[in-house]
């Protein structure tokens, strides 16, 4: 590993920054070169976009986008587009999906899109005081940003409200500005940061101002920051049936089924190291659908996991209730999403992701994450406490491995049947690949090649 550091490499072209990886770090092998020049897009305008998006740009990397059919979301069936590697995730939605949509589908509704921001600072002084000043200035703070909240409030949004908060009981001197917006169908990361500035700098101006003691005058600003805990901007989606109509499979008692289903969840709230699994399930899908529709998977993610630690334990995000003969399976997760600005109208596969779904509105967009997020879950639950997670998951996995081996069509085919009725395992289809090969083990051929 060559430890050379570099001065200006932003400044260099693409190229220039290929070369100079390639001959620093990888003894300057062609090979990379054109690795890395087959994955950019033929055409260049589409290619400057994604160049664009970041800094340093040298190529793009893949992700499969692939669709879910079959999602009956409150009367209307969607087609649910998904970027993502791992390679059971969009087999188990679909799955899932005609499963529920034969039961009724799932019912979504969001239950508040409020997003929240603060002026961090420390101050020094008798917050009565304070908290008595602030009310007399905050509509200040309305007044001279109008200029930043004039479109969002011709939209129907804007600041919803803004308080003093006092923290001092986790840190001497700390103090919070709080305030919660609607943004409507923008995620709204700018306009929140922007506006939280503002408030900042009108707050210390006023102080400065104010005939506040010269000690009492003395105001740090630590940060204006959003937060993406947003347990404000919630959905909730529900799907139900019968006890009896969970059957689909013969061998499985729905009884057996539904109670064991009901401990899975159980032990979900009981017990972190499960929770954590069963969270991941579900953003398996959640994250899918954020990536495709170019929305921030790491501030919903984020955002999901504090939510389901808001009791104090981190829990399950999903709920259940078997009661009176019937299931009901549900999901409670904040999801701040936008469908303007951002990726969404730059990235052309993000735009054809909205087409896809109809161009849905954020609210829209929440319930739709929300019920993959629930069949998600639902599927891995159910294959948890049935038949195990190893058989869906290897059938998928079957592929790669075959991919890894370099197995032609006709080896993958017959690998393929082989498994159709077995469980698979790596091993095994390595096996089975040298048996048809008619090779001892797999190191007689070059799997680079
Ligand atoms: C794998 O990506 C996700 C699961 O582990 C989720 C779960 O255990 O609930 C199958």
């Amino acid at each position: 590993m060559n430890n050379t550091t570099v001065k200006g490499f932003s400044k260099l072209s693409k190229e220039g920054k290929i070369e100079w990886i390639v001959n620093k770090y990888l003894g300057g092998d062609d090979k990379s070169v054109g690795l890395l020049k087959s994955y950019w897009h033929e055409d260049e305008s589409v290619q400057k976009i994604h160049d664009e998006f970041i800094e340093n740009t040298i190529t793009n990397f893949y992700l499969p986008f692939g669709v879910a059919p079959n999602f009956l979301i409150n009367g209307r069936i969607y087609c649910i587009p998904m970027a993502i590697e791992e390679s059971s995730v969009v087999a188990a939605a679909a799955k899932n999906a005609s499963f529920w949509m034969n039961r009724g589908g799932f019912k979504s509704e969001v239950i508040s899109t409020t997003k929240i921001g603060h002026v961090h600072f420390a101050w020094y002084g008798d917050f009565e005081k304070l908290k008595v000043f602030f009310e007399s200035i905050k509509h200040k703070f309305i007044e001279e940003t109008q200029n930043l909240t004039t479109n969002m409030r011709s939209r129907g949004g804007g600041i919803l409200d803004i308080q003093i908060l006092n923290k001092t009981h986790l840190e001497p001197n700390y103090y919070q500005i709080q305030a919660k917006f609607e943004t409507c169908e923008a995620m709204g990361a700018n306009f929140i940061n922007s506006l939280l500035e503002e408030f900042s700098k009108i707050f210390e101006r006023e102080l400065n101002e104010s005939n506040f003691s010269k000690e009492e005058k003395k105001l740090v600003i630590l940060m204006c920051i959003l937060s993406n805990y947003t347990p404000e901007c919630l959905v909730r989606c529900e799907v139900s049936c019968s006890i009896e109509e969970l059957a689909d499979d013969p061998s499985i008692d729905v009884n057996v089924f539904a109670k064991k289903f009901e401990q899975a969840i159980h032990v979900a709230n009981i017990e972190p190291y499960r929770a954590t699994t069963h969270n991941k399930g579900i953003f398996n899908g959640i994250d899918a659908v954020i990536i495709a529709t170019g929305n921030d998977f790491r501030a919903v993610e984020a955002c999901g996991h504090t939510y389901a630690a808001k009791d104090g334990q981190y829990k399950s995000l999903t709920n259940v209730e078997v009661k009176d003969g019937q299931f009901k399976f549900w999901i409670e997760v904040p999801i701040a999403v936008g469908t303007v600005g951002g990726l969404t109208s730059l990235h052309p596969m993000v735009k054809f992701a909205h087409q896809l779904l109809g161009n849905p509105k954020a609210t829209d967009l929440m319930k739709i994450i929300a019920a993959v997020g629930l069949a998600q879950n639902f599927g891995a639950v159910r294959s948890l406490v049935t038949t195990g997670i190893q058989k869906g998951h290897m059938k998928m996995h079957l592929l790669n491995i075959l991919n890894q081996l370099g197995a032609n069509e006709q080896e993958r085919e017959k690998i393929k049947f082989h498994f159709s009725d077995k469980v698979v395992s790596h091993k095994g289809v390595v096996d089975q690949f040298c048996k048809l090969r008619g090779i001892k083990n797999i190191s007689e051929i070059n799997l680079n090649s």
